[in-house]
């Protein structure tokens, strides 16, 4: 006799070796056209799913955990990010919580080395003039950017993708400095080179490059707040692969406008979709809609995690990559 299939319910439209997978496995009801859920489209999805499967899009909030039905056991979030998750209310209605973290970290990494590099050297505003026609022939002052080799790169986060951005970066000649609640320990800093501080605020006054990679939480949102980013010199770029609410994206657009700082490369918004007005009107900023770990091979390792977790816990198991309360 075959399996019961669980009820899955899931928000948006995968890769297609994911979805085919997941129709296989489960009674999978999938979202072909790829628009957003509303709340009453959540709600009654979950009225009846056993397993949510949502994305950074939706927001499942306590009121939308408080209509999920007896059956909603697992939100199997796909994505490593869960702060559009209420994981406590969750919790407290015995609805566990995974999430997909690994598989994007490389992509994520090599998006905050192209930020850096792309800002630091006006890979943008380059391509801006050859599209325009503007592009009369070389000259000696044309479109010149900062060196990277023996600039300090200042890392907001030494999780994994701190660290791999920080790999990178050693690569290319930067010198790591890094703020974390704790020190990421002698081993990692001796391979990297790297120096922790254990005051953010000192560490941004001696930055050229700052590079926010932690996750956003309660105690993160607004981490560089408009006075922290006051301790930045003028010549900084700032770089944001994480998440916007981290840092007060008002403040940063205010100082690039006036020349406070010199430039940014941001692939994430403190309202998404929407991007604060100022920052689209600035040549020195790289905007990104959000694609850190838009690979074909992350989004497909994502969904892989993301069955693994719903058919490890089907199988009366715990699923590999729950998400702790000493994670929030
Ligand atoms: C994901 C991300 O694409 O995983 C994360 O936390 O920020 C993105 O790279 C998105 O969250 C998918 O839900």
């Amino acid at each position: 006799m075959a399996a019961r299939k669980p009820k899955v319910f899931v928000t948006r439209k995968l890769p297609a070796p994911v979805e085919a997978r997941m129709v296989e496995l489960f009674d999978a009801a999938l979202n072909a056209d790829d628009r957003p859920r509303t709340a009453g489209e959540l709600a009654e999805g979950i009225a009846e799913a056993e397993v949510l499967v949502p994305t950074i899009t939706d927001r499942i909030d306590a009121a939308l955990i408080e209509r999920a039905g007896p059956t909603l056991k697992l939100i199997a979030n796909f994505g490593a990010g869960f702060d559009h998750i209420d994981v406590a209310a969750a919790n407290a209605k015995g609805i566990i919580v995974t999430n997909t973290p690994g598989v994007l970290t490389d992509d994520t990494a090599d998006m905050a080395m192209e930020l850096i590099m792309a800002s630091s050297r006006r890979t943008v505003e380059g391509v801006d003039l050859i599209r325009a026609g503007k592009f009369t022939g070389w000259t000696p002052t044309m479109l010149l950017g900062r060196r990277l080799r023996g600039k300090k790169l200042g890392i907001v986060g030494m999780g994994r993708i701190g660290q791999a951005l920080a790999r990178r970066a050693k690569a290319f000649g930067l010198e790591i400095h890094y703020h974390n609640r704790k020190s990421a320990g002698t081993r990692i800093e001796e391979e990297l080179g790297a120096t922790w501080w254990e005051s953010l605020d000192q560490m941004l006054a001696h930055m050229d490059i700052v590079s926010v990679n932690c996750p956003h939480t309660p105690a993160t949102f607004h981490l560089l707040s408009a006075r922290r980013l006051a301790l930045l010199q003028p010549h900084v770029i700032v770089v944001n692969t994480a998440r916007g609410e981290i840092v007060d994206e008002a403040a940063l657009a205010g100082m690039l406008t006036d020349g406070r700082l010199a430039a940014a490369g941001l692939d994430v918004y403190e309202h998404e979709p929407v991007i604060n007005p100022k920052l689209l009107k600035l040549t020195n900023v790289v905007l990104l809609p959000h694609m850190g770990s838009a690979t074909i091979e992350g989004r497909v390792e994502m969904g892989e995690k993301v069955l693994i977790n719903i058919q490890t816990f089907m199988d009366g198991h715990k699923p590999p990559d729950r998400v702790i309360p000493s994670m929030l």
